[in-house]
Protein backbone atom coordinates (compact mmCIF):
# COMPACT_ATOMS: atom_id res chain seq x y z
CA UNK A 1 0.00 0.00 0.00
CA UNK A 2 0.82 3.86 -0.51
CA UNK A 3 2.51 5.30 2.52
CA UNK A 4 2.76 9.13 1.74
CA UNK A 5 3.33 10.53 4.54
CA UNK A 6 6.42 8.18 6.05
CA UNK A 7 7.81 7.46 2.35
CA UNK A 8 10.99 9.53 3.11
CA UNK A 9 11.81 7.96 6.72
CA UNK A 10 14.87 6.60 7.86
CA UNK A 11 14.96 6.22 11.67
CA UNK A 12 18.05 6.54 13.57
CA UNK A 13 19.36 8.70 10.79
CA UNK A 14 19.32 12.55 10.25
CA UNK A 15 16.16 13.27 7.98
CA UNK A 16 16.82 13.95 4.19
CA UNK A 17 17.93 17.56 2.92
CA UNK A 18 16.59 19.84 0.86
CA UNK A 19 18.52 18.19 -1.99
CA UNK A 20 17.68 14.76 -1.14
CA UNK A 21 13.88 16.05 -0.62
CA UNK A 22 13.63 17.60 -4.25
CA UNK A 23 14.80 14.06 -5.75
CA UNK A 24 12.24 12.13 -3.93
CA UNK A 25 10.19 15.05 -5.91
CA UNK A 26 9.75 17.20 -2.64
CA UNK A 27 8.70 20.98 -3.45
CA UNK A 28 6.92 20.10 -6.64
CA UNK A 29 4.01 20.44 -4.80
CA UNK A 30 4.23 23.75 -4.06
CA UNK A 31 5.46 24.24 -8.42
CA UNK A 32 1.98 22.81 -8.61
CA UNK A 33 -0.16 24.58 -6.05
CA UNK A 34 1.23 28.15 -7.32
CA UNK A 35 -0.11 27.77 -11.08
CA UNK A 36 -3.65 27.42 -9.76
CA UNK A 37 -5.65 30.18 -8.12
CA UNK A 38 -5.49 29.93 -4.15
CA UNK A 39 -9.47 28.85 -4.32
CA UNK A 40 -8.93 26.04 -6.71
CA UNK A 41 -6.28 24.36 -3.78
CA UNK A 42 -8.92 24.55 -1.12
CA UNK A 43 -11.32 23.21 -3.51
CA UNK A 44 -8.95 20.06 -4.08
CA UNK A 45 -7.88 19.94 -0.57
CA UNK A 46 -11.87 19.81 0.37
CA UNK A 47 -12.76 17.11 -2.49
CA UNK A 48 -10.05 14.98 -0.66
CA UNK A 49 -11.95 14.39 2.51
CA UNK A 50 -9.02 15.30 4.45
CA UNK A 51 -10.44 15.43 8.22
CA UNK A 52 -8.49 17.72 10.47
CA UNK A 53 -5.63 15.09 12.61
CA UNK A 54 -5.61 17.31 15.59
CA UNK A 55 -8.32 15.36 17.39
CA UNK A 56 -12.19 16.77 16.44
CA UNK A 57 -11.85 15.79 12.50
CA UNK A 58 -13.09 19.00 11.57
CA UNK A 59 -12.71 19.10 7.41
CA UNK A 60 -9.77 20.93 6.26
CA UNK A 61 -10.72 22.21 3.26
CA UNK A 62 -14.12 23.62 4.54
CA UNK A 63 -11.94 25.09 7.21
CA UNK A 64 -9.90 27.06 5.08
CA UNK A 65 -13.02 28.14 2.93
CA UNK A 66 -13.82 30.79 6.16
CA UNK A 67 -11.25 32.37 5.56
CA UNK A 68 -11.85 35.78 3.93
CA UNK A 69 -10.14 36.15 0.86
CA UNK A 70 -8.91 38.44 -1.80
CA UNK A 71 -8.00 42.50 -2.17
CA UNK A 72 -10.27 43.76 1.09
CA UNK A 73 -9.48 40.89 3.55
CA UNK A 74 -8.14 42.08 6.10
CA UNK A 75 -4.11 41.19 6.26
CA UNK A 76 -1.53 40.24 7.15
CA UNK A 77 -3.22 36.32 7.63
CA UNK A 78 -1.20 33.90 9.09
CA UNK A 79 -1.07 29.89 9.07
CA UNK A 80 0.05 28.75 11.69
CA UNK A 81 1.03 24.77 12.57
CA UNK A 82 0.17 23.39 15.72
CA UNK A 83 2.88 21.14 16.88
CA UNK A 84 2.24 21.38 20.92
CA UNK A 85 1.28 17.48 21.34
CA UNK A 86 1.08 17.36 24.87
CA UNK A 87 -1.91 15.09 25.00
CA UNK A 88 -0.80 11.80 27.29
CA UNK A 89 -0.47 8.99 25.13
CA UNK A 90 -0.01 10.38 21.44
CA UNK A 91 3.22 11.17 19.74
CA UNK A 92 2.35 10.91 16.48
CA UNK A 93 3.41 14.25 15.36
CA UNK A 94 6.97 13.98 16.65
CA UNK A 95 7.60 11.21 14.23
CA UNK A 96 6.89 13.63 11.02
CA UNK A 97 8.67 16.45 12.61
CA UNK A 98 11.73 14.85 13.04
CA UNK A 99 11.83 12.52 10.10
CA UNK A 100 10.37 14.70 7.17
CA UNK A 101 10.36 18.43 8.39
CA UNK A 102 10.25 19.69 4.61
CA UNK A 103 7.54 17.46 3.84
CA UNK A 104 5.83 19.76 6.32
CA UNK A 105 7.26 22.89 5.54
CA UNK A 106 6.35 22.18 2.37
CA UNK A 107 2.38 21.59 3.09
CA UNK A 108 2.53 25.11 5.31
CA UNK A 109 3.86 26.73 2.19
CA UNK A 110 0.58 25.55 0.64
CA UNK A 111 -1.89 26.29 3.11
CA UNK A 112 -0.19 29.68 3.30
CA UNK A 113 -1.22 30.43 -0.07
CA UNK A 114 -4.55 28.35 -0.53
CA UNK A 115 -5.88 30.89 2.10
CA UNK A 116 -3.52 34.28 0.80
CA UNK A 117 -1.66 34.04 4.58
CA UNK A 118 1.62 36.02 4.40
CA UNK A 119 3.32 34.52 7.58
CA UNK A 120 3.33 31.33 8.94
CA UNK A 121 4.53 30.01 12.09
CA UNK A 122 5.09 26.28 13.49
CA UNK A 123 4.80 26.27 16.95
CA UNK A 124 6.15 23.86 18.70
CA UNK A 125 6.22 21.92 22.06
CA UNK A 126 9.17 22.63 24.12
CA UNK A 127 10.90 19.18 25.24
CA UNK A 128 11.13 18.70 21.03
CA UNK A 129 14.70 19.49 21.17
CA UNK A 130 15.61 17.31 18.19
CA UNK A 131 12.42 18.58 16.12
CA UNK A 132 13.21 22.17 16.98
CA UNK A 133 17.01 21.71 15.87
CA UNK A 134 15.54 19.75 12.21
CA UNK A 135 12.75 22.35 11.63
CA UNK A 136 14.87 25.17 12.61
CA UNK A 137 17.74 24.02 9.60
CA UNK A 138 14.80 23.13 6.65
CA UNK A 139 13.61 26.46 7.31
CA UNK A 140 16.73 27.95 6.43
CA UNK A 141 17.18 25.40 3.44
CA UNK A 142 13.82 26.46 2.37
CA UNK A 143 14.93 30.02 2.52
CA UNK A 144 17.97 29.50 0.74
CA UNK A 145 16.36 27.64 -2.61
CA UNK A 146 13.54 30.42 -2.69
CA UNK A 147 10.69 28.08 -0.89
CA UNK A 148 10.33 31.15 1.17
CA UNK A 149 10.57 34.84 1.51
CA UNK A 150 9.51 37.43 -1.00
CA UNK A 151 8.57 36.30 -4.52
CA UNK A 152 8.27 32.76 -4.23
CA UNK A 153 9.78 30.78 -7.10
CA UNK A 154 8.52 33.89 -9.18
CA UNK A 155 4.95 33.82 -7.81
CA UNK A 156 4.67 37.14 -6.60
CA UNK A 157 3.62 34.93 -2.98
CA UNK A 158 5.82 36.16 -0.10
CA UNK A 159 5.85 34.02 3.01
CA UNK A 160 7.63 34.58 5.92
CA UNK A 161 7.71 31.20 8.27
CA UNK A 162 9.45 31.03 12.06
CA UNK A 163 9.68 28.53 14.16
CA UNK A 164 8.25 29.42 17.82
CA UNK A 165 9.19 26.65 20.87
CA UNK A 166 6.58 26.82 23.25
CA UNK A 167 6.69 27.22 26.87
CA UNK A 168 4.64 24.49 27.32
CA UNK A 169 1.20 23.87 28.66
CA UNK A 170 -1.29 21.78 27.68
CA UNK A 171 -3.57 24.89 27.04
CA UNK A 172 -1.04 25.73 24.56
CA UNK A 173 -2.11 23.27 21.90
CA UNK A 174 -5.93 25.10 22.13
CA UNK A 175 -6.03 27.18 19.36
CA UNK A 176 -6.84 29.98 20.83
CA UNK A 177 -4.46 29.47 23.80
CA UNK A 178 -2.00 28.89 20.77
CA UNK A 179 -2.82 32.08 19.52
CA UNK A 180 -2.44 33.80 23.18
CA UNK A 181 0.79 32.45 23.74
CA UNK A 182 2.10 33.38 20.04
CA UNK A 183 0.95 36.99 21.04
CA UNK A 184 3.18 36.66 24.12
CA UNK A 185 0.54 35.99 26.43
CA UNK A 186 -1.03 33.57 28.79
CA UNK A 187 -2.72 30.68 27.49
CA UNK A 188 -6.54 31.15 27.40
CA UNK A 189 -9.22 30.08 25.09
CA UNK A 190 -11.41 31.96 23.76
CA UNK A 191 -15.12 32.40 23.35
CA UNK A 192 -15.98 31.59 19.83
CA UNK A 193 -17.38 33.09 17.23
CA UNK A 194 -15.22 34.73 15.68
CA UNK A 195 -13.27 31.84 14.96
CA UNK A 196 -9.89 32.29 14.34
CA UNK A 197 -10.14 32.12 9.92
CA UNK A 198 -11.74 35.23 10.69
CA UNK A 199 -10.28 36.66 13.54
CA UNK A 200 -7.22 35.56 15.09
CA UNK A 201 -3.30 35.81 15.46
CA UNK A 202 -3.49 40.03 16.39
CA UNK A 203 -7.28 40.07 15.11
CA UNK A 204 -6.30 39.10 11.32
CA UNK A 205 -7.61 36.16 9.75
CA UNK A 206 -5.36 32.69 11.08
CA UNK A 207 -5.75 29.04 10.26
CA UNK A 208 -4.38 26.31 12.57
CA UNK A 209 -3.58 23.08 11.62
CA UNK A 210 -2.11 20.29 13.14
CA UNK A 211 1.06 18.70 12.30
CA UNK A 212 -0.27 15.53 10.21
CA UNK A 213 -2.98 17.42 8.60
CA UNK A 214 -0.29 19.77 7.14
CA UNK A 215 1.48 16.36 6.64
CA UNK A 216 -0.92 15.38 4.07
CA UNK A 217 -1.65 18.14 2.05
CA UNK A 218 1.26 18.52 -0.70
CA UNK A 219 0.41 14.58 -1.59
CA UNK A 220 -3.05 16.07 -2.38
CA UNK A 221 -2.38 18.90 -4.78
CA UNK A 222 0.12 16.27 -5.92
CA UNK A 223 -1.83 13.23 -6.55
CA UNK A 224 -4.97 14.71 -6.76
CA UNK A 225 -8.36 14.17 -4.14
CA UNK A 226 -9.50 11.04 -6.31
CA UNK A 227 -6.03 9.43 -5.41
CA UNK A 228 -6.47 10.52 -1.62
CA UNK A 229 -9.52 9.30 -0.90
CA UNK A 230 -8.63 5.89 -2.63
CA UNK A 231 -5.68 5.56 0.43
CA UNK A 232 -8.55 4.97 2.70
CA UNK A 233 -10.67 2.26 3.26
CA UNK A 234 -13.81 4.76 4.45
CA UNK A 235 -14.82 7.82 3.53
CA UNK A 236 -12.73 10.12 5.27
CA UNK A 237 -9.75 10.34 2.91
CA UNK A 238 -6.07 8.94 2.84
CA UNK A 239 -3.91 7.56 5.80
CA UNK A 240 -3.07 8.02 9.13
CA UNK A 241 -0.88 7.44 11.73
CA UNK A 242 -2.09 5.17 14.12
CA UNK A 243 0.20 4.28 17.35
CA UNK A 244 -0.09 1.69 19.98
CA UNK A 245 1.51 2.07 23.43
CA UNK A 246 0.70 -0.11 26.64
CA UNK A 247 1.74 -4.02 27.21
CA UNK A 248 1.42 -4.75 24.08
CA UNK A 249 4.36 -6.86 22.10
CA UNK A 250 5.03 -4.27 19.65
CA UNK A 251 4.26 -0.74 20.53
CA UNK A 252 4.88 1.85 17.78
CA UNK A 253 3.46 3.79 14.89
CA UNK A 254 2.39 2.48 12.17
CA UNK A 255 0.91 4.71 9.02
CA UNK A 256 -2.26 2.83 7.71
CA UNK A 257 -5.25 3.29 5.27
CA UNK A 258 -7.67 5.39 7.09
CA UNK A 259 -10.66 3.01 8.03
CA UNK A 260 -8.68 -0.38 8.69
CA UNK A 261 -10.09 -2.54 12.10
CA UNK A 262 -9.20 -1.66 15.59
CA UNK A 263 -8.36 -5.59 15.60
CA UNK A 264 -6.03 -5.52 12.80
CA UNK A 265 -4.23 -2.40 14.08
CA UNK A 266 -3.74 -4.00 17.60
CA UNK A 267 -3.33 -7.98 16.29
CA UNK A 268 -1.53 -7.77 13.04
CA UNK A 269 0.76 -4.33 13.53
CA UNK A 270 1.25 -4.41 17.47
CA UNK A 271 1.86 -8.22 17.82
CA UNK A 272 -1.04 -8.66 20.77
CA UNK A 273 -1.11 -8.76 24.45
CA UNK A 274 2.22 -9.59 26.07
CA UNK A 275 2.73 -12.86 27.41
CA UNK A 276 0.95 -12.83 30.50
CA UNK A 277 -1.70 -9.89 30.03
CA UNK A 278 -5.28 -9.66 28.86
CA UNK A 279 -6.66 -7.05 27.20
CA UNK A 280 -9.17 -4.89 29.80
CA UNK A 281 -10.04 -1.77 27.54
CA UNK A 282 -8.12 0.97 25.53
CA UNK A 283 -8.47 5.02 24.40
CA UNK A 284 -8.25 4.53 20.85
CA UNK A 285 -6.90 8.01 20.29
CA UNK A 286 -5.41 9.57 23.62
CA UNK A 287 -6.02 10.86 26.98
CA UNK A 288 -9.12 12.59 25.90
CA UNK A 289 -11.25 9.81 24.64
CA UNK A 290 -13.85 7.12 26.07
CA UNK A 291 -12.62 3.83 26.90
CA UNK A 292 -13.79 0.76 24.28
CA UNK A 293 -13.63 -2.63 24.86
CA UNK A 294 -13.59 -5.89 23.42
CA UNK A 295 -17.23 -5.66 21.97
CA UNK A 296 -15.89 -3.14 19.81
CA UNK A 297 -12.73 -4.65 18.21
CA UNK A 298 -14.39 -4.60 14.96
CA UNK A 299 -15.37 -0.82 14.60
CA UNK A 300 -13.49 0.69 11.41
CA UNK A 301 -10.94 3.00 12.83
CA UNK A 302 -12.46 6.64 10.93
CA UNK A 303 -13.93 9.73 12.93
CA UNK A 304 -17.80 8.45 12.09
CA UNK A 305 -17.50 5.20 13.00
CA UNK A 306 -15.61 5.30 16.14
CA UNK A 307 -18.26 8.11 17.08
CA UNK A 308 -21.13 5.93 16.73
CA UNK A 309 -19.83 3.81 18.90
CA UNK A 310 -19.50 6.47 21.97
CA UNK A 311 -15.60 7.70 21.80
CA UNK A 312 -13.76 9.17 19.48
CA UNK A 313 -10.70 8.81 17.29
CA UNK A 314 -9.21 11.48 18.44
CA UNK A 315 -5.48 11.37 17.42
CA UNK A 316 -5.49 7.67 16.47
CA UNK A 317 -3.19 7.11 19.18
CA UNK A 318 -4.47 4.32 21.24
CA UNK A 319 -3.24 3.68 25.03
CA UNK A 320 -4.20 0.07 25.68
CA UNK A 321 -5.40 -1.03 29.31
CA UNK A 322 -4.31 -4.60 30.36
CA UNK A 323 -6.05 -6.96 33.60
CA UNK A 324 -2.81 -6.38 35.69
CA UNK A 325 -2.98 -2.62 35.52
CA UNK A 326 -5.75 -0.91 38.12
CA UNK A 327 -8.32 1.07 36.01
CA UNK A 328 -8.51 3.54 39.07
CA UNK A 329 -5.21 4.11 39.38
CA UNK A 330 -4.78 4.66 35.45
CA UNK A 331 -7.74 7.18 35.68
CA UNK A 332 -6.56 8.94 38.34
CA UNK A 333 -3.20 9.26 36.44
CA UNK A 334 -5.24 11.09 33.82
CA UNK A 335 -7.05 13.35 36.14
CA UNK A 336 -4.09 14.34 37.74
CA UNK A 337 -2.64 15.63 34.00
CA UNK A 338 -5.71 17.37 33.60
CA UNK A 339 -6.38 19.44 36.80
CA UNK A 340 -2.91 20.14 36.77
CA UNK A 341 -3.04 21.50 33.55
CA UNK A 342 -6.65 22.67 33.68
CA UNK A 343 -5.95 26.85 32.86
CA UNK A 344 -8.81 28.69 35.47
CA UNK A 345 -10.68 29.98 33.25
CA UNK A 346 -14.25 28.99 33.88
CA UNK A 347 -15.54 27.79 37.48
CA UNK A 348 -16.38 23.47 36.61
CA UNK A 349 -13.11 23.12 35.33
CA UNK A 350 -11.05 24.85 37.67
CA UNK A 351 -12.92 23.64 40.93
CA UNK A 352 -13.62 20.18 39.83
CA UNK A 353 -10.81 18.93 38.33
CA UNK A 354 -8.66 19.28 41.18
CA UNK A 355 -11.93 17.93 43.36
CA UNK A 356 -12.45 14.92 41.13
CA UNK A 357 -8.50 14.12 41.50
CA UNK A 358 -8.33 14.26 45.47
CA UNK A 359 -11.71 11.50 45.43
CA UNK A 360 -9.92 9.34 43.10
CA UNK A 361 -6.92 9.32 44.69
CA UNK A 362 -9.02 8.43 48.14
CA UNK A 363 -10.56 5.71 46.29
CA UNK A 364 -7.12 4.51 44.58
CA UNK A 365 -5.78 4.61 48.48
CA UNK A 366 -8.92 3.24 50.18
CA UNK A 367 -10.21 5.77 51.62
CA UNK A 368 -13.36 6.08 49.41
CA UNK A 369 -16.54 6.19 50.54
CA UNK A 370 -19.77 4.91 49.03
CA UNK A 371 -21.75 7.71 46.91
CA UNK A 372 -18.29 8.92 45.55
CA UNK A 373 -19.23 7.18 42.68
CA UNK A 374 -22.18 8.95 41.91
CA UNK A 375 -20.85 12.18 42.85
CA UNK A 376 -17.90 11.65 40.19
CA UNK A 377 -20.87 10.50 37.50
CA UNK A 378 -22.60 14.11 38.95
CA UNK A 379 -19.84 15.76 37.77
CA UNK A 380 -18.98 14.33 34.52
CA UNK A 381 -22.25 16.00 33.70
CA UNK A 382 -21.64 18.95 34.92
CA UNK A 383 -18.45 19.28 32.64
CA UNK A 384 -20.56 18.34 29.53
CA UNK A 385 -19.45 19.68 26.57
CA UNK A 386 -20.56 23.18 26.56
CA UNK A 387 -20.24 23.92 30.11
CA UNK A 388 -17.00 25.11 29.71
CA UNK A 389 -15.06 27.43 27.51
CA UNK A 390 -12.80 24.89 25.53
CA UNK A 391 -12.80 21.20 25.35
CA UNK A 392 -10.04 20.09 28.07
CA UNK A 393 -12.82 19.25 30.84
CA UNK A 394 -15.04 18.03 28.67
CA UNK A 395 -12.22 15.97 26.94
CA UNK A 396 -10.93 14.94 30.84
CA UNK A 397 -14.20 13.51 31.31
CA UNK A 398 -14.61 11.68 28.72
CA UNK A 399 -11.86 8.93 29.79
CA UNK A 400 -13.36 9.43 33.78
CA UNK A 401 -16.92 8.67 32.70
CA UNK A 402 -16.33 5.35 30.01
CA UNK A 403 -14.39 3.84 33.49
CA UNK A 404 -17.46 3.76 35.43
CA UNK A 405 -19.34 2.79 33.05
CA UNK A 406 -17.20 -0.01 31.71
CA UNK A 407 -14.81 -0.93 34.99
CA UNK A 408 -17.62 0.06 37.51
CA UNK A 409 -16.96 -2.65 39.60
CA UNK A 410 -13.41 -2.02 40.26
CA UNK A 411 -13.97 1.16 41.57
CA UNK A 412 -16.86 -0.42 44.23
CA UNK A 413 -14.38 -3.22 45.10
CA UNK A 414 -12.05 0.00 45.74
CA UNK A 415 -14.97 1.38 48.47
CA UNK A 416 -15.97 -1.64 49.83
CA UNK A 417 -12.68 -3.89 50.24
CA UNK A 418 -11.08 -0.30 51.66
CA UNK A 419 -8.07 -0.96 49.42
CA UNK A 420 -6.81 -1.37 45.80
CA UNK A 421 -7.36 -4.80 44.95
CA UNK A 422 -4.66 -4.46 42.08
CA UNK A 423 -2.03 -3.99 45.21
CA UNK A 424 -0.47 -6.98 46.46
C1 LIG B 1 -6.71 21.40 25.66
C2 LIG B 1 -6.50 21.15 24.19
C3 LIG B 1 -5.25 20.82 23.72
C4 LIG B 1 -5.04 20.62 22.36
N1 LIG B 1 -3.78 20.26 21.94
C5 LIG B 1 -3.56 20.11 20.61
C6 LIG B 1 -2.25 19.79 20.13
O1 LIG B 1 -1.31 19.64 20.90
N2 LIG B 1 -2.09 19.65 18.79
C7 LIG B 1 -3.13 19.83 17.90
O2 LIG B 1 -2.93 19.75 16.69
N3 LIG B 1 -4.36 20.13 18.33
C8 LIG B 1 -4.60 20.27 19.65
N4 LIG B 1 -5.86 20.61 20.07
C9 LIG B 1 -6.90 20.85 19.04
C10 LIG B 1 -6.74 22.28 18.49
O3 LIG B 1 -7.48 23.17 19.30
C11 LIG B 1 -7.23 22.42 17.04
O4 LIG B 1 -8.51 21.89 16.96
C12 LIG B 1 -6.35 21.70 16.04
O5 LIG B 1 -5.00 22.13 16.11
C13 LIG B 1 -6.89 21.96 14.65
O6 LIG B 1 -6.11 21.33 13.67
P1 LIG B 1 -6.75 20.34 12.60
O7 LIG B 1 -7.98 21.01 12.05
O8 LIG B 1 -5.68 20.21 11.58
O9 LIG B 1 -7.06 19.09 13.33
C14 LIG B 1 -6.10 20.79 21.45
C15 LIG B 1 -7.38 21.11 21.92
C16 LIG B 1 -7.58 21.29 23.27
C17 LIG B 1 -8.95 21.62 23.76
S1 LIG C 1 -12.31 24.04 30.42
FE1 LIG C 1 -10.56 24.26 31.80
S2 LIG C 1 -8.85 24.58 30.46
FE2 LIG C 1 -10.71 25.02 29.25
S3 LIG C 1 -11.10 27.19 29.56
FE3 LIG C 1 -12.19 26.18 31.17
S4 LIG C 1 -10.73 26.23 32.90
FE4 LIG C 1 -9.56 26.60 31.06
Amino acid sequence: MDKPLTQNFRIEEEPPSIQEYEKSGGYMALRKALEIPPQDVQRLVKESNLRGRGGAGFQTGMKWSFVPMGPDAPRPKYYVVNADEMEPGTFKDRYLLENDPHQIIEGAIIGAYAIEAEFSYIFLRWEYRRAARRIEKAIAEAYQRGYLGKNILKSGMNLEMHLHVSAGRYMCGEEFGLLDALEGRRAHPRAKPPFPQVCGLWGRPTVVNNVETVANIRHIIMNGPEWYRGLSLSGDGGTKLFGVSGKVRRPGLWELPMGISLEELLVEHAGGMQEGYRLKGLLPGGASTDFLTHEHLQVKLDFDSVQQIGSRLGTGTVVVLDDKTCPVGMVHNLMEFFARESCGWCTPCREGLPWIEKTMAAIENGNGKPGDIEMLEEQTRLMAPGNTFCALAPGAMEPLQSAIKHFRDDFERHISERRCPWRK
